[in-house]
Formats: C-alpha cells, sequence, structure tokens
C-alpha cells in the first residue's frame, strides 16, 4: 500500500517535470525561431529582413541608442555609438540583481534598482553595487543597418 502512494507521487511529480519542460521548451522556441525578428523594436523602422536582429543605422545617433532583442535569451539589448562609426550593443540586463537599466544617457547607463552606473562606450561599472560590466554583443553596421551580432562578454 505505501509502495503504491510513492508511485501515484512519484507519477504525478513526473508529469509535473514534464509539463514545466514543455511549457518552457515552447516559450523559449517561440523567442529563439520567431518569424520576423525585432518588430516594433526596430526603431528606425529598418526593414528587417532574414533571421538577424537589426535596426537602421540612422536610429542610433553618436550617443544614442535604439534597443532590441537578443533573440537568444530575450534580454532586451542597447545598440550605442559611442563614437562615430565604433558601434556595440549592450546588455539592459543590471549585473547587480538583474534589473532592467535605463537607455544610455550622457555616456552612461543607470539602473534604477539600487543605482549602478555603467560606461555606455564599454559597459564597465562605473558606480557599484554592480561589480560586473554588462554583457557586450557585436554590431556590424550592413549598408544603412545595424546588425546585432553574438554576445562576446
Ligand atoms: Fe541594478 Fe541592483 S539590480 S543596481
Amino acid at each position: 500500500m505505501d509502495g503504491g502512494i510513492a508511485a501515484v507521487a512519484l507519477g504525478g511529480a513526473g508529469l509535473l517535470a514534464g509539463s514545466l519542460t514543455a511549457t518552457f521548451g515552447r516559450t523559449k522556441k517561440t523567442t529563439a525561431a520567431g518569424p520576423s525578428p525585432v518588430p516594433a523594436a526596430s526603431t528606425g523602422g529598418g526593414a528587417a529582413g532574414g533571421a538577424k536582429v537589426s535596426v537602421a543605422a540612422s536610429a542610433v545617433p553618436v550617443g544614442g541608442s535604439a534597443q532590441v532583442k537578443d533573440p537568444a535569451s530575450g534580454d532586451a539589448v542597447y545598440i550605442v555609438q559611442p563614437k562615430a562609426g565604433q558601434y556595440c550593443g549592450l546588455s539592459s540586463v543590471c549585473t547587480h540583481s538583474g534589473c532592467a537599466v535605463d537607455a544610455p544617457k550622457d555616456g552612461q547607463l543607470y539602473c534604477p534598482c539600487h543605482g549602478s552606473r555603467f560606461d555606455a562606450a564599454t559597459g564597465a561599472v562605473i558606480n557599484g553595487p554592480a561589480t560586473k560590466p554588462l554583457p557586450r554583443y557585436s554590431v556590424t553596421k550592413n549598408g544603412d543597418k545595424l546588425d546585432l551580432g553574438p554576445l562576446q562578454s
């Protein structure tokens, strides 16, 4: 009799785990392989074709930024141009406790949760409590578009 109860309990746990896996699997698939990479996030209204996430280069002036989504993680990424012709992507996920940092302003990204500040050119920590830089993505200029590349750090 005890064995029967244990078997039922295990079966239930198995079903639960299976359903969670299916849920997460489905969610990930949808974000990773969505039909159009960046819907409204293409701030400049660039025609994003293919599987790449891109924005119009005109949407990212020197000192400015445009927000896109990392198709792999779903995290928001700021594409920035700290100096003319120099582009990179910075994760918007604060390395302290995971809050969303504000868009770059005056050369810095500010986290409203606990006040960390990051360099908008490199992602380096300017002010704690965060101790690790924001993850960086490569960005390639492709004609009049900026393509989000892979995570570098
Ligand atoms: Fe950003 Fe704490 S989560 S400073």
